[in-house]
């Protein structure tokens, strides 16, 4: 792979991703800023996620949008697979969606896929990704979702539910089609082969338009699953695409929930998130303190930055604060650090204790068969 070549697929994220590249390659759309002055008129107020370009892709969101401004609802549906521990990166989707839920009054689905992780992880039992599906559904809980409107789908108690509409895609997916989106092979197993038409069940749970929110890197999987749709009598899901979070260790790849030191748990203490910031965040300062005062640092390419932009400063002033004395040189990578730490053990601290809280209310929110 030479230095500006990229992949990103659900299972294999490598490469400095080029976005633009990435809209061609993948046939989506880029978010103009139209279509996000729309979103922000429907929603009555902006989010700035989509103001600095974190949701930067989707398929059909207009579509969505006109819908609704004929008073006919969509709802949300994006999901996690249970790997591991749920890190900061995966909260990016689930915030937004957190969003859109509150703004658009909507209904939401979140599909956790034990069965996905169990076929792709050489190293994981069934019975550790399901265990990881009920953890990560704490962290999704614990953004404040209500039972009342949110349903948390788990693949292997939910699949009474899921395998009737499962059944109906998989008909319409052959070999050659997935083979072509993901580059299966004759060793690959055969659950990989037949999981997007779970992916793609619960976009069609209610008889509604859907739209997702999610990484980019699920985008082949509802292409598969938007090719479908009107082979079986339903609506395409609509799209809308976030960047990959960066691992600790910089761009080039997204984090994954695999590798301790690449990423920050929502389980992390304290000190354990200050440890891994302050030794492995990827630094877009210079060597040394002298060369940063003259030269000054590089945002671009600074882990504790990004984090910042994607997630913990949603102030646009104080953002551009940091930017701007990063670049000149005034402050310096440790400074920045710090700033960084302390956002994050801030969130981490009330997150986890409605982390905690979630266990008592995570019945509510199961989807009953
Ligand atoms: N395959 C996704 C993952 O590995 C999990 C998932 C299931 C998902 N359904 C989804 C992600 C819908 C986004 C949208 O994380």
């Amino acid at each position: 792979m030479s230095a500006d070549d990229f992949i990103v697929t659900p299972w294999r994220v490598e490469g400095k991703i080029d976005y633009d590249k990435l809209i061609k390659q993948f046939g989506t759309e880029k978010i103009t800023n139209d279509l996000l002055n729309r979103v922000t008129k429907l929603a009555g107020e902006d989010h700035f996620m989509l103001r600095r370009g974190i949701f930067f892709s989707h398929r059909d969101l207009k579509t969505i949008l006109d819908e609704y401004e004929k008073g006919n609802k969509f709802f949300l549906y994006t999901g996690r697979g249970p790997s591991g521990h749920t890190h900061i990166g995966h909260l990016v989707p689930w915030v937004f969606a957190k969003w859109l839920q509150d703004k658009f009054n909507v209904n939401m689905y979140f599909q956790l896929t034990d069965d996905e992780k169990f076929y792709s992880k050489q190293d994981l039992s069934l019975e550790e990704t399901k265990k990881f599906a009920y953890e990560n559904a704490l962290d999704f809980i614990a953004l404040g979702f209500k039972p009342e409107n949110t349903k948390i789908i788990i693949d292997t108690e939910n699949i009474q539910t899921l395998y009737p509409i499962a059944a109906q895609v998989a008909k319409k997916i052959n070999f050659s089609n997935t083979k072509a989106v993901f580059g299966f092979t004759n060793d690959t197993n055969i659950g990989m082969i037949f999981y997007t038409s779970l992916q793609s069940a619960p976009c069609f749970i209610e008889d509604k338009p859907v739209l997702i929110p999610l990484g980019v890197d699920q985008d082949p999987h509802f292409r598969l699953t938007r090719d479908v749709a009107p082979k079986i009598g339903k609506l395409k899901p609509a799209l809308i695409h976030n960047i990959m979070i960066p691992s600790l260790q910089g761009p080039g790849g997204k984090m994954s929930a695999s590798e301790e030191n690449t990423t920050i748990y929502t389980t992390d203490s304290p000190e354990v998130v200050k440890k891994k910031i302050s030794k492995y965040a990827f630094s877009g300062g210079q060597p040394d303190v002298e060369q940063h005062r003259k030269e000054g640092g590089n945002p671009d390419i600074d882990v504790s930055y990004q984090y910042l932009r994607i997630f913990f400063e949603p102030d646009d002033n104080a953002l551009k604060k940091i930017h701007d004395d990063y670049k000149s040189g005034k402050m310096l990578t440790g400074e920045l650090k710090e700033i960084l730490i302390e956002k994050i053990n801030n969130f981490l601290k009330i997150h986890q204790e409605n982390r905690e809280k979630a266990r008592d209310k995570i019945d509510k929110f199961l989807f009953e068969n």
